[in-house]
């Protein structure tokens, strides 16, 4: 019998950790796939996934820049994608309509709890960025209670945009947008999810929102240090950590919905770690 099939999407996709992944998912668990990368054309999202499907395709994970795209295809929504407004996760139902997830926020939240052991209930949470992969991760950043959230931004207007979107699901936590020079702090937790170090550039912040103690999460990932993290390693954070336990839970959490097995994501981290 032939493996089920399952394939990353996006442009361009030859750096993509995700093959890699879900192969040592695939060993780990026993489960009986293949997982490829496809390359889109930039005009043929929806083509390129139908084809996949067709040729009895099980899954795809979507990436950059088809996320808001895979939304907007897909016949049917989590609510956790319909809130994120992009999804990363396909599949069929058992009448062949296609089903959008987005697994980013769980990811994301699973490897700041769970692997780094952080408590976000209560927590001062700063998230820097109001672009689609923060809008990605606030439900269920909100979803840990924390104390208050503020997003800053550099365009003002789409934090506010986000608070209003995500009023409804912040509960007790003091949900807030400013800039980034208005950020005071201090807070417990800064996450990045700008994309300003991609142009060499850094989100002006205070000094302040540091303290001793203040945990930092680049949700990029990078074999080095990245640049964010640096910034924050010079004004005393004493705790800094990247995307890559993020990458491999949002993974994890895929192979979970297509195979309903859960893989165990420390082992794969070590790999890519080692890669
Ligand atoms: P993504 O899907 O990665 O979130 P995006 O939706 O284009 O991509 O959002 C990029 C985010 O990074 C936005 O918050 C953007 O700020 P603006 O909303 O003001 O555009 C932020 N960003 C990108 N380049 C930046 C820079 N040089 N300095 C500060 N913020 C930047």
């Amino acid at each position: 019998m032939n493996n089920d099939l399952y394939a990353v999407v996006g442009h361009p996709i030859s750096h993509s950790k995700s093959p890699r992944i879900h192969s040592l998912f695939a060993s780990e668990t026993g489960e009986a796939l293949e997982y490829t990368a496809i390359q889109a054309p930039l005009d043929d999202f929806a083509g390129t996934v139908q084809q996949f499907f067709e040729r009895g395709g099980k899954g795809l994970n979507v990436t950059v820049p088809f996320k808001e795209q895979a939304w907007r295809l897909a016949n049917q929504r989590t609510d956790r994608a319909e809130k994120a407004g992009a999804a990363n996760t396909l599949f069929q139902d058992d009448q062949g309509l296609l089903v959008a997830d987005n697994t980013d926020g769980c990811g994301l939240v699973r490897d700041l709890t769970v692997n780094q052991g952080i408590r976000m209930k209560d927590a001062r949470v700063l998230v820097l960025g109001a672009g689609g992969a923060v809008r990605g991760v606030l439900g269920p950043l909100l979803a840990e209670a924390p104390a208050s959230l503020t997003i800053a931004n550099r365009t003002v207007a789409k934090a506010d945009g986000l608070v209003k979107l995500f009023a409804d699901e912040a509960g007790g936590c003091q949900l807030a947008a400013c800039g980034f020079e208005q950020a005071k702090g201090p807070f417990d937790l800064i996450i990045n999810g700008t994309s300003a170090s991609l142009q060499g550039d850094l989100p002006p912040l205070p000094a302040t929102v540091i303290r001793d103690g203040t945990a930092v999460y680049d949700m990029m990932y990078s074999l080095q240090t990245t640049t964010f993290n640096q910034w924050a390693l010079d004004r005393g954070a004493n705790r800094v950590m990247d995307g890559l336990g993020m990458l491999v839970e949002q993974a994890a959490e895929s192979f979970r919905i297509w195979r309903g097995v859960t893989p165990n994501t420390s082992a794969v981290m070590d790999e890519l770690r080692n890669d």
